[in-house]
């Protein structure tokens, strides 16, 4: 109600003072009413409950974050506000967000922070599906391509998942790019059609629409050129504005640690998903977050169709231990979450059974059709997934050293998959959808004599020469037997 009060009136005043920025600067941040004269404004003073009256200006509420004070919600709606409708300036922005990512916030400022952000654009009206609706997210890492068979599986479940995914920022491929990668998948559906097809069939893997949380776009531009990425309550107040506004009732969020992630250590891992947690259920929605290890890259593929061939081997029945490993905890806090399965045991035994009796494959073939992609990848990926002109197995020989596997370093992974073209390293770059690496060994392998280590698809002679170097370099090997690591680490909430 606030909001659109505010909103009326501010759409209809016009200021007495001249230029835009100056009739901004000098006006109530919650009426927008000239305080050239007044001060302050009353209906301001009404609205703002808090105790301690609200900082007006810009420049006023990044002095008080500088100077470590508890910024009120009014301060923060008023900042992320300036980010939506442009009223602060980028340099006032990018001020606020050094503050916050020097000084932090508390528990109540980031739910705040959070709340604004989702209500800066639209929230999804999922109202008309009927399921629970339950997403998960990962901070990313690489070979995460979880999403796209979990998805299935848990809507195979009963459990509706509205899941909006990003592209990749870092070395390979985001989600969307790797669905892309099956010939004619269309990620950019429109929200009405989003909305549509949830009713219908109770799953959608499709991009962030424009109307939804605009505040993290304009705040995530600056935050990626002002060094202010490294903030936990600013990803939190990114990542879950994003997903909040999708319109689900609960989430899981898978935060990855290592050597392949977004957080390099598990501490400051973790206190991102306490936070992320705390702020959801500040929010009202049911979270919960794993902790998992990302020191080797997940699965056996890197590559957007290679991932996606590799997923349809997880609803096949034939998923690489780890990543299955991963997929079935996620699956199963989704659905105790959502209210479907009693216990993790019972919840897991019905996404393996929603493998088994092929309804998740069923489920992927529905949704790759309603997004008008080609559903005869479902059947022969190897035939309808674009494919490399170029295959080359690095083999045990190519080392000096064979054994058992004792590491294989994701990042290294990576920037092989990125040099032959997987991923982007400026936003603008292209993405070749056929290259990447396959059959990649995993820690605890015993690899014979002349064994392949990996498989690498390139469409350039000269990358495919550097990737292999880097995908040997990568894997290290030891002469005495070695355990994997438990992936799934700790849970949170
Ligand atoms: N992903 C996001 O969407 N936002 C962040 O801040 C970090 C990762």
């Amino acid at each position: 109600m606030r909001y659109a009060a505010c909103d009326m009136r501010r759409a209809t005043g016009k200021s007495r003072l001249g230029s835009l920025r100056y009739e901004r600067r000098a006006a109530c941040i919650a009426c927008e009413a000239c305080l050239h004269l007044a001060g302050v404004c009353a209906c301001f003073r009404r609205m703002n409950t808090s105790a301690k009256p609200a900082r007006l200006f810009p420049q006023h509420v990044i002095a008080a974050k500088r100077d470590s004070q508890k910024l009120t919600r009014e301060e923060i709606d008023a900042f992320v506000r300036g980010a939506t409708d442009g009223s602060w300036a980028d340099y006032q922005l990018s001020a606020m967000l050094m503050a916050i990512c020097i000084r932090g916030m508390d528990t109540d400022e980031t739910a705040a922070l959070t709340g604004a952000m989702m209500h800066s654009g639209v929230i999804a009206d999922l109202s008309g599906v009927r399921l629970p609706k339950a997403d998960k997210h990962s901070t990313g890492g690489v070979g995460d391509k979880v999403s796209i068979h979990l998805a299935p599986m848990v809507a195979a479940c009963g459990v509706a998942v509205p899941m909006m995914s990003g592209r990749g920022l870092g070395h390979t491929g985001g989600t969307l790019d790797k669905l892309e990668a099956i010939p004619g998948f269309r990620v950019g559906l429109t929200l009405p059609e989003y909305r549509a097809q949830m009713e219908r069939l109770g799953i959608a893997l499709i991009g962030q629409t424009g109307e939804l949380a605009p505040a993290d776009k304009k705040l995530y531009s600056l935050r990626d050129v002002t060094g202010t990425v490294e903030s936990i309550p600013l990803i939190t107040g990114s990542i879950l504005s994003k997903k909040l506004a999708e319109g689900i009732d609960s989430l899981v969020l898978d935060v990855k640690f290592g050597a392949g992630a977004f957080m390099k250590d598990k501490a400051r891992a973790r206190e991102l998903a306490t936070t992320m947690v705390g702020a959801c259920r500040r929010l009202g929605k049911p979270a919960r977050a794993l902790l998992t290890a990302m020191e080797q890259p997940l699965g056996r593929a890197v590559g957007n169709a290679l991932e996606i061939a590799e997923c349809i081997g997880c609803l096949r029945g034939r998923g690489p231990e780890d990543l299955m490993e991963v997929t079935y905890a996620l699956g199963s806090h989704m659905l105790v979450l959502a209210g479907v399965g009693q216990t993790l045991p019972t919840a897991r035994i019905r996404l393996e059974n929603a493998i088994a009796s092929g309804a998740a494959l069923a489920k992927f073939r529905e949704l790759v059709v309603a997004q008008g992609g080609d559903p005869r990848v479902l059947d022969d990926p190897e035939a309808f997934l674009p494919q490399a002109r170029l295959k080359s197995a690095v083999v045990v020989s190519d080392n000096d050293e064979g054994g058992c596997v004792a590491g294989v370093d994701a990042m290294e992974i990576a920037l092989a998959a990125l040099r032959l073209g997987a991923g982007r390293a400026r936003a603008e770059d292209k993405i070749d959808h056929a290259v990447g690496i396959s059959h990649l060994a995993k820690v605890g392998e015993s690899i014979p004599p002349g064994g392949t280590l990996a498989v690498i698809h390139a469409n350039d002679e000269a990358a495919l020469a550097d990737a292999r170097a880097r995908v040997a370099g990568a894997i290290t090997f030891s002469r005495i037997p070695v355990t994997p690591p438990a992936i799934v680490d700790e849970v949170i909430g």
